[in-house]
C-alpha cells in the first residue's frame, strides 16, 4: 500500500472526483514497458483535413508466446499514460499469452496535438475522436505485425479500461465489434449524468452514522464562516492554503477531499479522524483540515490550487506534469460528459451551494465561452447503462460512487455486470494488485473475469 501511494506521490496527480484513470493515482506502470509514437489523424471526421499529431503508446511482450498469440490493449483515459499496466491487467496478459499495449489519449500526457491547450485547440477533443483513435491504432499495429511476419491474421484483440476509459471499452466494441473479440469495463461510466445527485447520495450511504454527520456538519460549519465576515472566509481558506480559490472552487474543493477516499477505498482514513472529533468534542474543521493537508495533499496529490479557475485557465504544454490534465478532464465534462456532482435536495454531504448553475459558470468561466454539456447526445449514440454491445464484462465497487454512472445490472448473457461486496470496494477494485486480504467477493469477481475473458478471446467474431 505504502509504495502505491509512493508512486502516486512521486507522480504528482489532479483530483479524482474527476473520475481520474485508476492507474494514475492507484495502480503502478511498468517503468520498463517501451514508449513508442504513432502518427494519428487529427479529426477523423473531415476528409479535407489531413492534419496528423504524434499519439504515444506502450508496448510489453513479455507473455507473448507467439505473435498469433492475443493482444491486451488498455485504454489510458483522462491522465498521461506512462507504461503498460501492470496489476491484474498484467496476470490477464500472462494468462492469456498476451502482448499488452497501452494507447494514450489524445491530449494528455504527450499525445497533445498542439502548441497549447487555448479553448479553440481541444475542439478535437471528443469521445468520438478518441474511439477512432482506438481503431486507427489497432489496424495500424495489426498492419505492422502482419508485415514483420508476412501473414494476414487479425490477432484476438481485447480491451480493458477503468473509469471514463472503462466506458470507452464498452462503447468501442459496441462500435467496432469486428476489432475486438471482448471489454472489461471497470467502473465504467457509460451514463453521462447531467446532474449527478447520486454521487453525493452514495457518499453519505458508505459513510452512514457519525462519519456521514461529522462531514455534514464540517460542511455547515465551513459553509457559515464563509458567509460570517470577510476576515472568517479568509481565515477558514488560510487554513486549508487555499485563499486563492473564490468560495465556489472553495466548497468544491472540501466536497472532494470528503468524497475521494470513499471513491478510492480509503474511506477511514478520514472518518476514523472525524468520528473522533464528533464523540470528543474536538474542532472538526481543524479535524478536516489536518486530513486536508496530510493524506489529501499529500498522499492523493491534490493542493487546493487545482480547484481554482486560474489553475484550470492555464494552457502550457509540459508533458511531465499531470496536474494539467484537470484543465483537459474539465473540458470533457463540460463539452460531452458532465456527471455534474450537484448536491442532492436532501441531506447533501456536500454544499448545497454546488449546483447546476455553479457547474454552468465553472464551465463559462475556465474555457471563455458558453460551454454545456448535451448528454442527451451521447446517452442516443451508446445507448447509456442499457448499451446493446456483446461480450462486455461491467464490474463495479459496492462503495463507489461512481456506480450510479454505470451499468449495475446484468444486460444479457453477453453483458454480465458484478458490483463487488466487501469493505471499503471503491472505484475500479477489480484492477488493483491482488492481494492476500481481498475480500471473498472482490476474488471471485476477479476470477469470474478471467473465465469471461479466456472464453471470448477464444471464441473467433
Ligand atoms: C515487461 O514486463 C515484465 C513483467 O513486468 C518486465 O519484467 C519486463 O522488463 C517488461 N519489459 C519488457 C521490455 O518486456
Ligand atoms: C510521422 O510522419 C512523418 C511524415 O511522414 C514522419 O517523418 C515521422 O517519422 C512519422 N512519425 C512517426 C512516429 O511515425
Ligand atoms: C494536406 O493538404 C494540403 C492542402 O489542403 C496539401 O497542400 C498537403 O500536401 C496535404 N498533405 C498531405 C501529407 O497530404
Ligand atoms: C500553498 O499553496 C501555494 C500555491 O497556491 C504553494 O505554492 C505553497 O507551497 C503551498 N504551501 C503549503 C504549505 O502547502
Ligand atoms: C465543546 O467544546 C466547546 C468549545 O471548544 C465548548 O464551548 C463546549 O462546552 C464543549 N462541549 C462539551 C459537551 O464539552
Ligand atoms: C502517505 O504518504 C506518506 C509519505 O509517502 C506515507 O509515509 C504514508 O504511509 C502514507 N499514508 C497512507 C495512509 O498510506
Amino acid at each position: 500500500m505504502n509504495q502505491i501511494f509512493a508512486f502516486v506521490l512521486v507522480l504528482g496527480f489532479l483530483s479524482s472526483t474527476f473520475c481520474l484513470d485508476y492507474i494514475q493515482r492507484f495502480g503502478e506502470f511498468n517503468k520498463e514497458s517501451v514508449e513508442k509514437f504513432m502518427n494519428q489523424t487529427l479529426d477523423h471526421f473531415d476528409p479535407q483535413n489531413n492534419k496528423t499529431f504524434i499519439q504515444r503508446y506502450y508496448i510489453n511482450d513479455t507473455y507473448w508466446t507467439s505473435s498469433d498469440k492475443p493482444i491486451i490493449l488498455y485504454i489510458a483515459g483522462e491522465a498521461p499514460c506512462e507504461g503498460t499496466p501492470t496489476g491484474f491487467i498484467e496476470k490477464i496478459a500472462q494468462d492469456n499469452n498476451a502482448l499488452i499495449l497501452a494507447l494514450e489519449h489524445r491530449y494528455y500526457g504527450k499525445s497533445i496535438p498542439f502548441t497549447s491547450t487555448e479553448t479553440h485547440n481541444l475542439q478535437y477533443l471528443t469521445v468520438e475522436q478518441a474511439l477512432e483513435d482506438l481503431a486507427s491504432f489497432i489496424v495500424y499495429f495489426q498492419n505492422s505485425i502482419n508485415e514483420l511476419t508476412g501473414t494476414f491474421v487479425q490477432n484476438a484483440w481485447f480491451t480493458i479500461g477503468g473509469s471514463y476509459a472503462g466506458a470507452l471499452s464498452a462503447w468501442f466494441r459496441l462500435k467496432y465489434p469486428h476489432l475486438t473479440r471482448g471489454s472489461l469495463s471497470s467502473s465504467g461510466v457509460v451514463n453521462p449524468v447531467l446532474n449527478f445527485i447520486q454521487f453525493d447520495e452514495q457518499i453519505a450511504t458508505a459513510t452512514a452514522g457519525d462519519c456521514a454527520t461529522a462531514l455534514r456538519l464540517n460542511t455547515e460549519l465551513i459553509d457559515t464562516e464563509l458567509e460570517a465576515s470577510p476576515e472568517r472566509n479568509a481565515a477558514v481558506k488560510e487554513k486549508f492554503n487555499a485563499t486563492t480559490l473564490n468560495d465556489g472552487d472553495f466548497r468544491y474543493y472540501i466536497a472532494d477531499a470528503g468524497a475521494l477516499p470513499v471513491q478510492y477505498s480509503n474511506k477511514e482514513i478520514l472518518c476514523d479522524p472525524m468520528i473522533n472529533a464528533l464523540k470528543n468534542n474536538l474542532s472538526i474543521i481543524d479535524t478536516f483540515k489536518d486530513y486536508a493537508m496530510s493524506f489529501f495533499l499529500n498522499n492523493m496529490s491534490s493542493p487546493a490550487y487545482l480547484y481554482s479557475n486560474w489553475f484550470m485557465k492555464i494552457t502550457t504544454i509540459d508533458p511531465d506534469s499531470r496536474l494539467f490534465a484537470q484543465r483537459i478532464w474539465w473540458y470533457q465534462k463540460c463539452s460531452q460528459l458532465a456527471y455534474f456532482q450537484n448536491a442532492p435536495p436532501t441531506n447533501p454531504i456536500r454544499s448545497p451551494k454546488i449546483t447546476m448553475e455553479w457547474h454552468r459558470e465553472k464551465c463559462a468561466d475556465v474555457f471563455e465561452m458558453n460551454l454545456f454539456p448535451d448528454t442527451e447526445a451521447i446517452i442516443t449514440e451508446f445507448g447509456s447503462n442499457k448499451i446493446d454491445a456483446t461480450n462486455v464484462f461491467f464490474s463495479q465497487g459496492g462503495q463507489d460512487p461512481w456506480q450510479w454512472a454505470g451499468v449495475r445490472e446484468t444486460l444479457s448473457s453477453l453483458e454480465p455486470a458484478h458490483i463487488i461486496q466487501g469493505n471499503d470496494m471503491g472505484h475500479c477494485i477489480d484492477l488493483h494488485q491482488p492481494t492476500a486480504n481481498d475480500p471473498p467477493d472482490l476474488v471471485a469477481t476477479r476470477a469470474e473475469e478471467s473465465q469471461y475473458i479466456a472464453t471470448w478471446i477464444s471464441t473467433p467474431n
